[in-house]
């Protein structure tokens, strides 16, 4: 065995050398100016958290197979954080009575799930999460739907290129208990079947749901529900809170124009438990990448849990694995050099005072300047440069310091021109921006 160590990181996370973290910079100011339009404002949280935060309602797939956990070293069990949504509700619920209503924040966190890494799915990601508290009504709902779709709009996306699909936790709570009539125990397997069935062959939802304890009848009944269109559901579950919220919110977004991005699909389950009201799932409509990129819903209970005070509340999480995924796939993923804007090279080594005040006097004047720090051939300084997407080099040779000059390279054009130093930053300027 090697006695030297491993240079790959965890498995299941990634390094990012600067070409992949400018790109991701460059996504999450994107994603924070599209929130920005809408005044949600940025917060953040502690990594650990109280292993019986996520305990309580985010769902047993997370808890029991996907949770980092230990004892610290005082003894209390702590856990790396899987999602944001409860951080947010403890926040929330320990200011509830100083923060002005409705509270509209958004975080860019990184969580952890165990997971066994796969396109979409890494162990550590970071998610983009919009929230909205203290709206009662599906306005809320209708606020968080446009954010969602502002995002993926705020890339590029067109209107063709992704869908939201619809549900809603009642009409799913009146099928199971009131019309499916399901045991408590039966429940959890029927809502994975569902969860699972765009992903499986019919014969295999089938045989999840027997294994769930459904006879034919209740499949049939369960088939029929998951194909009904929407104004069709009351004949099949009647018309409780979860048809008449999904009633107003498809008429509201019907009537601004966003109908088309935004379906109604019964299958749409959500993972985690604490929600109450309208789901969501935003899916890729690019054939070679038909998943789901991200998903969120309403909450009621969540901030309640901490205290005295009731909240409700909605939001989404959106992965930056999956958006970059489908950028990719939608040729949205721009090429991004350098954000340096000129090198100051290094004639020699006699030179090195001279051109360090030179690329200070720069910076000064506002321009992104890196400096040769020892001398190279000239041919290795532009090489360097072209390689970094520096586009102009400033170069100050013996000759030039004692005239006053400087020479520019323009690598773009591979042209050069002798100037005035006391000119240099005005042609400078010109010619980043042309
Ligand atoms: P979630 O569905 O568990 O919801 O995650 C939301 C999104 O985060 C997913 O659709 C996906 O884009 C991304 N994601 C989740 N797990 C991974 C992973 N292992 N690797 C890469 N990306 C991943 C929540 O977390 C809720 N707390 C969202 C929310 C906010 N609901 C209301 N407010």
């Amino acid at each position: 065995m090697s006695d030297k160590l491993s240079t790959r990181p965890y498995k299941g996370t990634r390094d990012f050398y600067p070409e992949e973290q400018r790109l991701r910079e460059w996504m999450f100011n994107q994603l924070r100016r599209s929130v920005n339009q809408y005044g949600y404002e940025p917060y953040d949280g502690p990594m650990l958290e109280l292993f019986e935060l996520y305990a309580a309602k985010t769902g047993s797939e997370i808890v029991n197979e996907q949770l980092y956990h230990f004892e610290d070293r005082g003894g209390r069990k702590v856990a790396m954080r899987p999602e944001m949504t409860p951080t947010l509700a403890r926040m929330v619920a320990a200011k509830a009575n100083q923060l002005p209503r409705p509270v509209r924040w958004f975080s860019l966190p990184n969580l952890w799930r165990y997971e066994q890494p796969q396109r979409g799915r890494l162990r550590e990601h970071w998610q983009l999460n919009v929230d909205l508290l203290g709206v009662e009504g599906v306005e809320a709902e209708v606020e968080i739907v446009q954010v969602a779709i502002d995002v993926l709009r705020g890339f590029g996306a067109g209107p063709t290129d992704f869908e939201v699909q619809i549900n809603h936790r009642e009409l799913m709570n009146d099928l199971f208990d009131k019309v499916l009539k399901l045991e408590p125990g039966q429940t959890q397997a029927v809502a994975k079947a569902i969860d699972k069935r765009a992903k499986i062959p019919a014969e295999a939802f089938y045989d999840l749901l027997t294994a769930a304890g459904c006879n034919a009848e209740q499949i049939e009944t369960l088939e029929k529900f998951l194909v009904c269109p929407l104004l069709d559901i009351p004949s099949i579950v009647g018309e409780g809170k979860g048809y008449t919220d999904l009633i107003r919110f498809f008429d509201t977004v019907n009537a601004m124009g966003l109908g088309p991005v935004c379906r109604f699909n019964p299958s749409i389950m959500r993972g985690l438990d604490y929600y109450t009201g309208i789901v969501f799932e935003v899916y890729d409509q690019h054939p070679d990448n038909r998943r789901a990129l991200f998903g969120g819903g309403r909450y009621d209970n969540l901030v309640g849990m901490f205290g005295n005070t009731q909240m409700p509340g909605v939001g989404f999480g959106m992965g930056d694995v999956t958006l970059k995924d489908f950028l990719e796939v939608h040729g949205l993923l721009p090429e991004i050099t350098s954000q340096t804007d000129v090198l100051v090279g290094l004639f020699s080594a006699e030179m090195f005072i001279a051109s360090q005040t030179l690329a200070r006097s720069l910076r000064a004047g506002g321009i992104k300047v890196e400096a040769v720090l020892s001398p190279q051939k000239l041919g290795k300084q532009f090489q360097y440069a072209d390689k970094k997407g520096i586009p102009l080099v400033v170069m100050v040779g013996p000759d030039e310091a004692a005239e006053g000059k400087a020479t520019i390279k323009d690598l773009r054009s591979g042209q050069q021109q002798t100037v005035e130093q006391r000119e240099l930053m005005a042609r400078l300027q010109v010619m980043l921006h042309s």
